[in-house]
């Protein structure tokens, strides 16, 4: 009886801990070998050294699980657990995020991961505790240049009517029709099949984007105009990080800096070989002259007072200054 006892013990205890393995769905919207990609990787790796078996992460690049803001309404409602995304789709969940999104806000890529790793970003982040969602840490894409079948842009005229796609982004949205472009809202997975088809002229994405997602090969011009940053986020179900306990949290809090690290990694790396890369592939790349920038800066004089009265002066002074 009490050998018996010992055993249903035993198989009761195995069976709890094989319960406890719970299956991690992250989804991303690049291909594995990305800065998402490498994100997701360092995430998983450290999640296991840091709790063993008790997760197993699933991953779903390439959009595998739907568009970004497909993804993150899965976080809300708990059918996905994890995700590495873009800023494209956030501020349609956390407003104030949007000030991230603003063009020509950052200097550098060192200005912007100081803000976003400071107590301005670090506030944002508390934020999408509101809607349903934890996020853990500020990623990165790098700055955003302008790719398009139709010719070279160096100055705001050449934008003109330009159908360019845009991340489901009210601040870009703004921004690229004060330009003159003709911008379209668009998820990404529809980009790539509408720049084929020509019903779009262009996009515009980092250029970790522009490599690894190989649109080399269905655009012909690069304009390295960096008109705006472009963060990512590491985020969680709320769902998810309500069932933890806190030895838990702090390895999915340290699985989120070590996903930072590596796509900040990736993100050097590119930019320092990428538009050889790009060029090599039969790109044809322009950069524009600090003259041309700041034209594209005067054009959007207007509406950065709406950006102002948006997300206050005060906040975007005080990114601007940050050293
Ligand atoms: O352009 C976008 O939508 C984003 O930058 C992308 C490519 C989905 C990466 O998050």
């Amino acid at each position: 009886m009490t050998r018996h006892f010992a055993l249903a013990a035993v198989l009761l205890a195995s069976t709890a801990a094989m319960a406890a393995a719970a299956d991690l769905k992250l989804g991303y919207a690049l291909a594995e070998d990305s800065h998402y990609g490498a994100g997701a990787r360092a995430f998983d790796e450290t999640l296991k050294a840091e709790l063993g078996d008790a997760f197993t992460v699933r991953h779903f690049p390439s959009s595998g699980l739907g568009g970004e803001r497909e993804v993150i309404e899965g976080l809300q409602i708990g059918t996905v657990d994890a995700t590495i995304a873009s800023s494209g789709t956030l501020s349609n969940f956390v407003p104030e995020v949007g000030v991230f999104d603003v063009p020509f806000l950052f200097r550098d890529l060192s200005h912007a991961r100081g803000v976003l790793d400071g107590p301005i970003g670090q506030e944002m982040l508390t934020k999408f505790d509101a809607v349903g969602t934890h996020a853990l840490a500020w990623g990165e894409q790098g700055f955003r240049h302008i790719t398009n079948n139709r010719g070279a842009v160096a100055t705001p005229a050449d934008l003109a009517g330009l159908k360019i796609r845009t991340m489901e982004n009210p601040v870009h949205l703004k921004a690229f029709t004060a330009l003159g472009a003709a911008p379209t809202p668009m998820a990404w997975p529809e980009v790539i099949p509408a720049l084929e088809q020509g019903a779009i002229d262009g996009q515009e994405n980092p250029l970790s984007v522009i490599v690894s997602a190989k649109l080399g090969e269905v655009q012909k011009y690069l304009s390295l105009d960096g008109h705006v940053y472009s963060p990512a986020i590491v985020m969680v179900s709320q769902k998810l990080w309500d069932s933890l306990d806190d030895t838990q949290k702090a390895a999915f809090e340290k699985a989120g800096d070590a996903a930072v690290v590596a796509m900040r990694d990736y993100v050097d790396n590119v930019e320092a070989q990428g538009v050889e890369t790009l060029k090599a592939q039969g790109m044809q790349v322009n950069t524009l002259t600090p003259e041309d920038r700041q034209a594209f800066q005067d054009k959007l004089a207007d509406v950065y007072a709406e950006y102002e009265a948006q997300f206050g002066k005060e906040l975007m002074d005080s990114i601007i200054a940050s050293k």
